[in-house]
């Protein structure tokens, strides 16, 4: 693979376990876009946006999806909210071949149990706040991604299968 992977998708879809298999399967480098903007920042997402706003949070992933150009070809697994702005969306797929790892909001809540380390998530009606939240981003994943992989009551190993066979037809 001579470009970068990049899964995106809703939180809970899977993307940093997918992510990790795929890396491993293909020899290729791991990058985790929240784990980058937390070591650059010194802090955790979730403070981030207590502390600072969802504006900040939104400027640090830029930054992290931007730091990525001339690294060497890796898998990356990026943030479900990646794809609001305009200009990542563009760089995505400018970058690489950008993957959306498809769920429902059902089964995205129940796959992230405990929700504080989602701040979008962590009010009272997760299911809820879940179920507008990705209504709203639906056509965003679609229109940067290359791939569309069902990851419905799927494991993480069926979804990387999923994910290879997709790419390979791709390339
Ligand atoms: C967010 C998803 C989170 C994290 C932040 C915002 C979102 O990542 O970047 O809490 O807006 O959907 P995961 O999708 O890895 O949970």
């Amino acid at each position: 693979m001579n470009r970068h992977i990049f899964l995106i998708g809703f939180m809970g879809a899977g993307k940093s376990t997918v992510a990790a298999l795929l890396a491993e399967r293909l020899s290729m480098p791991l990058v985790d876009v929240d784990a980058v903007v937390e070591s650059t920042q010194g802090k955790t997402v979730a403070q981030i946006f207590t502390e600072q706003g969802e504006s900040a949070f939104r400027d640090a992933e830029r930054a992290a999806l931007l730091g990525l150009e001339g690294l060497p070809p890796s898998v990356v697994a990026c943030g479900g909210g990646i794809v609001t702005r305009d200009e990542n969306r563009a760089d995505l797929r400018r970058l690489g071949t950008v993957v959306y790892l498809q769920v429902s909001a059902a089964e995205a809540v129940a796959r992230v149990g405990d929700a504080s380390t989602r701040p979008l998530l962590s009010g009272p009606s997760g299911t809820l706040a879940a179920t507008s939240l990705l209504q709203a981003r639906e056509a965003l994943y679609r229109a940067a991604a290359d791939l569309v992989v069902d990851t419905e009551g799927c494991d993480a190993k069926e979804v990387a299968d999923r994910v290879l066979a997709a790419i390979r037809q791709e390339i």
